[in-house]
């Protein structure tokens, strides 16, 4: 499990995470909703130690994740970024090579040309394997930078707002391969979402965050409330039902 133990972190005098005591990591899906600026990102650079707390502390199966070694924690636990600046000019298969490294370290074994091949496949990008990522589309783009994560093949995978720059189709299509790393692959998924009908359709648990806190963490039915989801995002939300499920109305 990934523990959060009083994690805190401030920049100047503000405090973007406060003390935030919680655990993800079980099967399954959890997303992690809230306004922007809430400190989503923020947790997440914890748990992947981009960021270091200010107080508190973060544990990965046990280990608290400043002791692991870099190589240890990146087999344990992948992170996608929400902005992914590569710099160098890379092609999907490089990418996806790139996810390997961890447990390659640049000399790729057969099982590592293997993960590689079966994360290609996993999310259709046979045909672009040779295209470098700035000859793709935004949707395109964000399905090779999943598939790096795959081919990292860790026991949990968090993702930073994956939706983002895709139309609805591909907004569908990669929500139900999230769900299928977990339900097939048995990855622990933590996914930052900001539509909120996609976390109630594909989680098993939502926790929203608001203000560097976790104002709620509960079921998809128990957080689908207008109540709760004007506490967290100081708007008004209707909730319908439809076909059992709960759809929430923030357009108008
Ligand atoms: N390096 C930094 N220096 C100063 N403030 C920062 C820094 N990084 C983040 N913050 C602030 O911390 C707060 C939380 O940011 P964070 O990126 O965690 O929010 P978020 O919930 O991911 O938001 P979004 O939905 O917009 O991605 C914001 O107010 C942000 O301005
Ligand atoms: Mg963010």
């Amino acid at each position: 499990m990934i523990v959060l133990e009083g994690a805190t972190k401030r920049y100047g005098g503000s405090t973007v995470l406060d003390d935030v005591t919680t655990s993800f990591g079980e099967e399954g899906v959890v997303s992690l909703i809230g306004p922007n600026g809430a400190g989503k990102s923020t947790l997440f650079g914890l748990v992947g130690r981009l960021i270091a707390p200010d107080a508190g502390s973060v544990s990965v199966d046990g280990q608290d994740v400043r002791m692991a070694s870099p190589g240890e924690l990146a087999r344990t636990i992948a992170v996608l970024r929400q902005d992914n600046h590569i710099a160098a000019r890379l092609t999907v298969e490089d990418l996806v090579e790139f996810g390997r490294f961890p447990h390659s370290r640049g000399r790729l074994t057969s099982v590592d040309r293997d993960k590689i091949e079966e994360a290609l496949a996993y999310l259709s990008l046979g045909d672009l394997r040779t295209r470098f990522l700035d000859e793709l589309s935004g949707g395109q783009r964000q399905r090779a930078f999943i598939a790096m994560v795959l081919a990292q093949d860790t026991k949990y995978v968090l993702l930073d707002e994956p939706l983002n720059n895709l139309d609805l189709k591909h907004m569908t299509e990669i929500m139900r391969l999230i769900r299928r790393m977990a339900d097939e692959l048995g990855k622990r998924v933590v996914i930052v979402l900001h539509d909120i009908n996609f976390a109630s359709t594909y989680s098993d648990r939502i926790v929203a965050m608001r203000d560097g806190r976790i104002v709620a963490d509960a079921s998809r039915d128990a957080i689908m409330r207008p109540e709760v989801l004007r506490e967290v995002y100081d708007t008004e939300v209707e909730v319908r039902e439809i076909d059992g499920k709960p759809v929430a109305l923030y357009y108008s």
